[in-house]
């Protein structure tokens, strides 16, 4: 049997994932994943015993995937599996990177490489560390704060300065119509679940997400048109000819998507602060490059904003051990392959010392932002964005959670606690200044 099928994996015997797609629209699983993805692969790998299992989402055939190995192969395998998210998403986000295949893919993705590599993303240090001061002053330490609102307001103030050039301290209401308009484009991604029983373009919230986009791609057009708007701008002209990709390429930058997923990240990493923050960071808010590097890996590795991917099966084929068939869909769980014991020990433990020690060298066994040939292409930046404004955040303050509290959590659109209390947050230099005065 096994040489009926491609094996990426090579080496293992092929098994059918355990589990049923069943036959009719009764038997969909969609409304269930959507309500809380994470829970439905973590009780459907307990169920079946196994870290892949067959079922029906999105009226597919469709194997879930919580084995790290098998995302592995999933992802690397770009022929066999193609993407499996542009009827969702596609309309909402225009034709873009995320929804090519084959020799278009690999053109677009080689023109924008430049405007993504690491070189490039240090150069953005100087507009980050601009943004996150100003924001870091502005923010209201009197009083408890919403650290995910506040966080999100940080994250999109990145995105539009570094993407658009727009920023606060000097066009504050451009930022904040910008930022309005991306909201509601990004809350037209809410109304998909909709689809799977009733078409959802007959959805109110995803008509006004239409309008929101073109009224961010009437700004994109604009921004393109106009000289000298921000340097990722020009460098975008240079590298793209066509006009049509150019302006949908800078319709995801200017999207909410982006900020949300780094908000959730800078989110996840103040709830995991408990396992990191005292032993890493001294009294006036130091911590090593390596340390918060190694506290950064451990953040995206259980706390990852997207839930997951979706690919479609194009021929029969083996996805680690797992056989899959033409027609059917895979979707991969992110933070269930990030808990993969097989990979991970403890691998329910927030520990960043693994990093050092027995994940020392599995980088690779990550995908916060995917991985292989469709790896996303703003993850150098993006991580290099995250630590320099998690580094300032610390620096400048201090917090502590509530000894009791627990963390409940939401997944979609992205990661994030639904019960993360207000907090006080400490300015450390007022905290030395009154040292000082009382020494
Ligand atoms: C914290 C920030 C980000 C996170 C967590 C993230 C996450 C991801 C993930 C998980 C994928 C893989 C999706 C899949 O397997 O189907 C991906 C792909 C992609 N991302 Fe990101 N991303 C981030 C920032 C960005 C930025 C700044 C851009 C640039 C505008 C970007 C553009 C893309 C593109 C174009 C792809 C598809 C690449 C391809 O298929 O060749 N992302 N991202």
């Amino acid at each position: 049997m096994q040489g009926l099928y491609a094996n990426p994996g090579g080496g293992l015997r092929p098994v059918h994932p355990p589990g049923s797609a069943g036959r009719t629209l009764l038997s969909d699983r969609s409304v269930e994943l959507w309500r809380d993805p994470v829970r439905f692969v973590s009780a459907g790998v307990e169920q079946h015993g196994a870290r892949a299992f067959l079922t029906r989402l999105l009226l597919r055939p469709t194997v879930v995937l919580a084995d790290n190995r098998a995302v592995r192969h999933l992802l690397r395998d770009r022929e066999t599996f193609q993407c499996g998210l542009r009827d969702m998403f596609m309309p909402l986000l225009g034709e873009n990177l995320v929804f090519m295949e084959g020799g278009r893919a690999d053109s677009i993705r080689a023109s924008l490489h430049s405007l993504f590599s690491s070189e490039t993303a240090t150069n953005y240090q100087a507009i980050t560390e601009r943004v996150t001061r100003h924001w870091l002053e502005q923010l209201d330490s009197d009083r408890p704060v919403d650290l995910y609102a506040a966080f999100k307001q940080l994250s999109m103030e990145l995105n539009l300065a570094v993407f658009l050039g727009l920023e606060r301290r000097e066009r504050g209401a451009d930022v904040a119509a910008v930022t309005d308009i991306a909201t509601t484009h990004w809350h037209g991604l809410y109304a998909l679940p909709v689809s799977v029983s009733v078409p959802f373009t007959t959805s109110s919230s995803y008509k006004q997400a239409m309008d929101a986009k073109e009224q961010l791609l009437t700004l994109a057009d604009q921004m393109l048109r106009d000289d000298a708007q921000s340097a990722f701008i020009e460098s975008l002209k240079l590298a793209v000819e066509d006009p049509e990709t150019r302006r949908n390429h800078l319709l995801l930058c200017a999207s909410a998507m982006v900020p949300k997923a780094l908000a959730s990240l800078l989110t996840s990493a103040i709830v995991a602060s408990p396992q990191w923050k005292e032993r890493y960071v001294s009294d006036d808010g130091d911590i090593s490059d390596d340390d918060l590097t190694c506290v950064l890996l451990e953040v995206q590795r259980l706390y990852p904003p997207f839930f997951g991917g979706r690919r479609l099966v194009t021929r029969d084929a083996q996805v680690g051990e797992y056989l899959v068939s033409r027609g059917q869909a895979v979707v991969y769980g992110t933070a269930a392959a990030h808990r993969d014991p097989a990979v991970f020990p403890n691998a329910d433990t927030f520990d960043p010392e693994r990093w050092r020690t027995s994940n020392k060298n599995d980088q690779d066994k990550l995908f916060c932002f995917g991985g292989g040939p469709r790896a996303c292409i703003g993850q150098k930046m993006y991580q290099h964005i995250l630590k320099v404004a998690c580094r300032m955040f610390i620096s400048e303050f201090d917090w502590h959670l509530p000894a009791t509290w627990r963390p409940t959590w939401k997944h979609l659109p992205v990661s994030r606690p639904t019960n993360l209390p207000s907090l006080v947050l400490s300015r450390r230099s007022e905290a030395e200044q009154w040292q000082d005065a009382t020494s």
